[in-house]
């Protein structure tokens, strides 16, 4: 028998019927496609193509990983971002469609030429898209993880990005500096809350995904405390939160006395999953 795409990709679609559970056709589909390095529409073009023992062999590596639940992201190495390609590696979490509401929102806030900074910038998806798209930002960027720094550094290379990458927690290695806008994606995941993560998370980072347990809003509250002096007053501020800490941080926002005008920013679903705020004076 000839092993083509179409035998192939029919194969593995049987084994996962018959499981009852498993990868979604696409990404088997997206997965062949990767090994054989072709787009996801050319291999449907070329569906008469034979694999050779070498590219069975590794798509059959790559589909037992699927089969055991590990995201494509990492089989593959890579995911989509803002229409760029960023490798991503266990050491960083696989940037998700919730934080391109992030980047949106603050492309559309952040000033003209504002130096910005990006705590937790795990793979560096969020740093660099704002560095890409906004050629008149300067961005800084930070992580507690010096592997996830060395993937978020590869993809601004690769994509020809200008970051500047420095290691360490929340404000700590920006100490004494002052900027005009801040974007952050941190860990909000509960752990004493099971029922609100899936399986798959258990392949992520634990530092990217969880706050301290009973309280996902740490990360959040240390941010704000650090742009008390890390930011100049009007800067905006852009923070990604859960489900579950999008409503309990713009209320901690809400009555914080040093920042205001505290909007909530709404995906295509009509979900609050970013919130703007802004660094204001304290009157009175
Ligand atoms: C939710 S991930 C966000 C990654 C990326 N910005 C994104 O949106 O896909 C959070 C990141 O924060 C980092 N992190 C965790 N605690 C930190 C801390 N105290 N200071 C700085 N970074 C931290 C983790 O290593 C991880 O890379």
């Amino acid at each position: 028998m000839t092993w083509t795409v179409q035998a192939v990709l029919e194969a593995a679609e049987a084994v996962v019927v018959k499981r009852g559970s498993g990868p979604a056709r696409v990404d088997l589909a997206r997965c062949l496609a990767g090994v054989l390095g072709v787009s996801r529409l050319h291999l449907l073009l070329d569906y008469e193509r034979p694999l050779s023992e070498d590219e069975r062999a590794s798509y059959r590596a790559r589909f037992q990983r699927l089969l055991d639940g590990e995201p494509l992201a990492y089989v593959m190495g890579r995911r989509e971002f803002f229409g760029r390609s960023f490798r991503v590696t266990p050491d960083v979490l696989i940037p998700r469609p919730e934080t391109e509401t992030l980047v949106s929102a603050a492309l559309e806030a952040l000033p003209e030429a504002a130096h910005v900074f990006e705590p937790c910038t795990g793979s560096g998806c969020v740093a660099i898209t704002l560095a890409l798209e906004r050629p008149d930002l300067v961005v800084t960027a930070s992580d507690v993880s010096a592997p996830a720094l060395g993937v978020a550094a590869e993809n601004a290379a690769s994509l020809g990005a200008e970051v500047e990458w420095l290691k360490g927690s929340f404000w700590q290695p920006v100490a004494g500096r002052v900027f005009g806008g801040l974007v952050a994606n941190p860990p909000y995941v509960d752990p004493a809350r099971p029922d609100l993560f899936d399986a798959s998370l258990r392949f992520e980072p634990e530092a990217a995904l969880f706050s301290p347990a009973g309280d996902p809003t740490f990360a959040y509250r240390e941010l704000l405390a650090g742009g008390i002096d890390g930011l100049v007053i009007g800067a905006p501020v852009l923070f990604e939160a859960g489900i579950d800490t999008a409503e309990p941080l713009a209320d901690l926002a809400e009555r914080h006395a040093d920042y205001g005008d505290v909007t909530r920013v709404l995906d295509i679903a009509g979900k609050c999953r970013v919130l703007r705020l802004r660094r204001c004076a304290v009157t009175g």
